[in-house]
């Protein structure tokens, strides 16, 4: 009988009991798949008394998951606890020093680490496998690290956090504002406790970090991408960008340009019936787009125990079956330490909401300081009159470079008139 692959899975929440109960109901299936069973040999937590919905009778359950590491009857390490610091951090590190293949859901620490560990694993010649730490039930690492393999990657965008995506569409279809509609998602289960991670666009960041790792080649480097996450946003601004053909997606977006690669995480209007302006609720969306074989667009689940669990064991069934891919794609040692382009000098047309006194000379102001900065006016909007009260103004702004974007709003919000810090946005054509 061939030799089972032999795994530990540390951390029982959501994915790690996910995991269980797809190896449990597709055992055989999986075995011919991999071309052996892969069996559970041990687990970890931090409360062995949990139930935890799961049968674990028969598993060695370990109460300090670095144990796991130095074992011999442990082939692999299913590290499901999460945080980039810490015990999970210190799990998969001893767990490749000791030769044993890692899978993990855990973006937070490969954003941060990726680099560091996929040399840890190359030199152990071992699998650092996290399939489940980008859009979920997507396939998207192995999409870009083996379906893409004979592009050069021009540029790889998208969706990447649905509860984001969830918060946005329902601010569209309800007209409710953004608080209001985060504790609703907090209640349903879409959005944690502390939301922050997702709201301020740290989650979506770390993937993006992750997927520009794997498409062109560099360190992850999170550290060094810009990020603005949705909380700012009002009902006002998911009503005017309707108004004018687009919905408002967290998009991140990693473009090749001829003078480097820029990378930018942040709310942008898309067309409405552009292919990511109808990707609603929970979902996920990601296009990439080679050389060769042009764009393609995948959508799915991005999180979830199911979609998630089912990106872990596709990693194990991998594994287990003998595949070896390097973490992102590359040797390791020839990932390039990035030089990111000044996303002050990429062009772009831009949204901007202005809350100003409703009294003469006041556009006249707004568009003297444009002027000066070169940039003009496509549209504008502004809905009934009430003098000496404050009203929303709505422009649309033709191609210019963030930079000059950026310092013209910074210089119309210091206007006495205004009421509000402005809000701008960019507008993707993709
Ligand atoms: N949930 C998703 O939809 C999703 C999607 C994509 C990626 N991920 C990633 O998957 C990973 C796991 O997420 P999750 O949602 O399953 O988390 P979770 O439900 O909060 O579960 C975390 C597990 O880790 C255990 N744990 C925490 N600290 C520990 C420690 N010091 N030693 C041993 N065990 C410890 C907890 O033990 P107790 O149960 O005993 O408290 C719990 O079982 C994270 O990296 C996350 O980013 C999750």
């Amino acid at each position: 009988m061939t030799q089972p692959f032999r795994i530990a899975i540390a951390g029982l929440g959501t994915v790690g009991t996910g995991v269980i109960k797809i190896l449990e109901k597709h055992a055989a299936e999986i075995a011919l798949r991999a071309g052996r069973p892969v069996e559970i040999i041990a687990v970890s937590a931090r409360d062995k008394s949990k139930d935890r919905g799961v049968d674990l009778s028969g598993l060695d359950w370990v109460d300090d998951c670095a144990e796991l590491a130095a074992r011999d009857d442990i082939d692999a390490i299913v590290e499901m606890i999460g945080g980039s610091e810490g015990k999970a951090a210190d799990l998969v590190r001893r767990s490749l020093a000791a030769g044993k293949h890692v899978v993990t859901a855990n973006k937070a620490l490969l954003a941060h680490h990726g680099y560091g560990l996929a040399l840890l694993a190359e030199e152990k010649n071992i699998s650092l496998a996290y399939e489940a730490a980008v859009a979920g039930g997507i396939p998207i690492i192995k999409t870009l690290r083996e379906g893409f393999a004979a592009n050069e990657i021009r540029s790889v965008y998208g969706i990447l956090n649905g509860t984001c995506n969830y918060i946005l569409t329902e601010m569209r279809e309800t007209g409710r504002d953004f608080s209001d509609v985060l504790k609703e998602a907090q209640e349903k289960g879409y959005a944690e406790a502390d939301p922050s991670f997702d709201v301020d666009g740290i989650d979506a960041g770390h993937k993006l970090a992750l997927l520009s790792a794997l498409a062109f080649g560099t360190h992850p480097d999170f550290e060094n991408l810009k990020i603005t996450g949705i909380s700012h946003l009002t009902a006002t601004d998911i009503h005017f960008a309707g108004e004018l053909g687009y919905r408002i997606k967290l998009l991140g977006i990693a473009r090749r340009h001829d003078a480097g690669i820029m990378r930018t995480l942040e709310p942008c209007l898309v067309p409405k019936e552009s292919q990511l302006g109808s990707v609603e609720g929970v979902f996920n969306a990601v296009f990439i787009e080679g050389d060769f074989v042009g764009k393609s667009l995948s959508v799915g689940r991005g999180a979830g125990e199911g979609p998630t669990a089912s990106a872990v064991v596709a990693d194990l069934i991998d594994i287990a079956r003998g595949l070896r891919i390097p973490a992102f794609g590359r040797p390791a040692k020839d990932m390039a330490a990035p030089t990111w382009l000044d996303a002050g000098k990429t062009q772009s047309r831009y949204y901007l909401r202005l809350e100003v006194l409703d009294e003469p000379g006041v556009i006249a102001q707004v568009s003297a300081i444009l002027r000066d900065y070169k940039i003009s006016i496509e549209s504008m909007i502004q809905h009934g009159r009430d003098p000496g009260q404050p009203v929303s103004v709505v422009l649309t702004l033709h191609e210019v470079s963030s930079g000059a974007m950026q310092d013209a709003c910074r210089a119309i919000g210091a206007l006495d008139i205004m009421r509000e810090k402005p809000c701008l946005m960019r507008i993707e054509s993709l």
